[in-house]
């Protein structure tokens, strides 16, 4: 199995670190534009083979897509992060140049490749690589609800003091601030609902703390976070190349369900070995179905300024 990582920045790197310590491929290779900074990080992840005992071979490019050919998943990091104030959705006129230029030379090279989407504003850009491939709809996949979906359930196991492992919890919808849709009457601690334990006031916290989740890291950092959405991104890497079908909240192409269509936006899905392979399509209630279909609404004039560029 192969696996390219296309940006050598914190995420990628942090991505293809998480991807070499589970021996998810036996070949992974991190790619850069930026001279010598994939080959860097690349040789140092190498030289802890043996103090953490993989056997996965790393290999850095700058900006050769020869090697990278016949990769079975590429994941795009690539693009700017976000600075302290900023919005992902600031992000769109770079990055959208980017993550074309990314997916026309991964292509040429790994026609059959699954791709997963990092880079912001990334229900954007899931949306923007599935036009500009034309890939089958299930080979294109946003990892954002996967990352946002973790930080719901680390908010929640604060204020209920338990393992986030024994939490179940989704963050549906878009991946910006005021458009992802932390699920909290549908989370579950173990199989009992969280809101059994929890005020109405620490309810609100909770998904107020989770929405706003990448932008205190921003803030606290000075740049975009990057151990969890380089592991949320190595989970799903995991989950297709050993064919686990987890379910995991990601950004994918919709076509009626939840009541929408012609976007990409997060809902829970089963990842195997063909990419994303069903939607888990269920009734939201009402308010839930109102917010869901507000934040596709505002993700999807964010897909209108693709046709501005
Ligand atoms: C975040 O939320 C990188 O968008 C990512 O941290």
């Amino acid at each position: 199995m192969k696996v390219t990582v296309v940006g050598a920045g914190a995420v990628g790197a942090t991505c293809a670190d998480n991807i070499a310590r589970k021996e998810l491929c036996n070949e992974l290779v991190l790619l850069d534009i930026k001279e010598g900074i994939a080959e860097g990080k690349a040789q140092d992840m190498m030289q802890t083979a043996t103090l953490l005992g993989f056997d996965t071979k790393i290999t850095g490019s700058t900006n050769d897509y020869l090697k990278t050919a016949n990769s079975d998943v590429v994941v795009i990091t690539s693009g700017l992060p976000r600075k302290p104030g900023m919005t992902r959705e600031e992000l769109i006129g770079v990055n959208a140049g980017i993550v074309k230029g990314v997916c026309e030379n991964i292509l040429k090279h790994s026609p059959n490749a699954i791709i997963i989407v990092i880079s912001n504003p990334m229900d954007t850009m899931t949306y923007l690589a599935l036009q500009s491939t034309g890939l089958p709809k299930n080979r294109i996949i946003g990892m954002g609800g996967t990352l946002d979906s973790s930080r719901f359930k680390y908010q929640l196991s604060q204020h209920l003091g338990c393992s986030p492992a024994d939490l179940n919890a989704v963050v549906v919808g878009g991946h910006g601030d005021t458009t992802m849709i932390p699920l909290i009457r549908l989370a579950t601690w173990n199989s009992t609902p969280v809101t059994n334990f929890l005020s109405a006031e620490q309810q609100e916290k909770i998904v107020k703390d989770t929405m706003v989740g990448g932008a205190t890291l921003t803030a606290l950092i000075g740049t975009s976070a990057w151990y969890a959405p380089g592991a949320a991104g190595a989970a799903l890497v995991e989950s297709i190349l050993r064919d686990e079908k987890k379910l995991f909240t990601c950004c994918v192409a919709l076509d009626g369900e939840y009541g929408q269509k012609d976007i990409c936006l997060g809902v829970p899905v089963i990842i195997g070995k063909n990419g994303w392979e069903k939607i888990l399509d269920f009734k939201l209630n009402d308010n839930e179905q109102a917010i869901f279909n507000k934040s596709a609404d505002a993700v999807r004039s964010m897909n209108d300024v693709l046709k501005t560029l």
